[in-house]
């Protein structure tokens, strides 16, 4: 019996939705980890730091839906919520943020549903990070249900900015004091130094343990003429 291609729209309970965004998550977070395994194994550099997924929680989807002026039902949420399953990786440096997103895309089955850059395009309050909505499908008994999910990818700077700006503005309801957006904004330009400055001095180091890599390699091949020859 071939599976039926379901779509997120058969969802109709709450019960089903924890399943089906859960296991989307789970599919993302292999996905991943193979990525990690396999950048461990083949190029002994590990360009993600950590990860971490969370289904929304009802009150949260709830709120999201007011605020947009829908009624909190359990098709609007599927219909309007890109966010249910939220996945964020944090790399080391923002050249890893751009591979990740690519391989991510260049999976056969997964497809990329928005795409919004800001880290060439920061938000006015600083916020910088690169978002994907994507859809990820999820076998079922009978059926396979994409599923979309957005990703988070940013720096571990960018994901400290971020938490204390978002701790911040749940603080004061959204309304902080002027003085302190300011410095927030000017904290997220620092931000943007530091991650500039880390991959630099990253690739200097990588450049000099290539070279050391190179030496070693023609040392071991100097040695191993030189047991030829004696
Ligand atoms: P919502 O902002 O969630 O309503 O969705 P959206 O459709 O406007 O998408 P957007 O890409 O703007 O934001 C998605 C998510 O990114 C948010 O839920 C936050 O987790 C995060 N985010 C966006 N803007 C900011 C920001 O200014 N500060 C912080 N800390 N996080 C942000
Ligand atoms: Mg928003």
């Amino acid at each position: 019996m071939e599976l039926k291609v379901g779509s997120e729209a058969e969802i109709s309970t709450w019960e089903e939705v924890t399943l089906v965004y859960n296991a989307a998550l789970r599919q993302m977070d292999t996905r991943i980890g193979i990525l990690i395994d396999e950048f461990q194994q083949v190029h002994r550099y590990n360009p993600i730091e950590h990860t971490k997924g969370r289904v929304k929680t009802p009150e949260s989807i709830v709120k999201k839906l007011k605020r947009h002026g829908y009624d909190a039902t359990i098709e609007n949420m599927i219909k309007y919520v890109n966010d249910i399953a939220g996945f964020r990786v944090i790399c080391s440096f923002t050249p890893d943020i751009y591979k990740i997103a690519e391989m991510i895309s260049n999976q056969s089955d997964i497809k990329v549903i928005a795409v919004k850059d800001y880290i060439q395009y920061p938000k006015d309050t600083g916020y910088r990070s690169y978002h994907m909505v994507i859809a990820i499908p999820v076998f079922l008994s009978d059926r396979i249900i994409d599923t979309r999910l957005e990703l988070q990818i940013r720096t571990v700077a960018m994901d400290f900015w971020a938490s204390l700006e978002h701790k911040i503005r749940y603080k004061f309801e959204g309304n902080a004091p002027g003085h302190i957006s300011k410095d927030l904004l000017e904290c997220s330009h620092m931000v943007s130094a530091l991650d500039e400055r880390m991959m630099e001095l990253n690739e200097e180091i990588r450049a000099v343990m290539e070279n050391e890599g190179e030496s070693a390699q023609e040392e071991t091949a100097e040695k191993e003429t030189e047991t030829v020859a004696t």
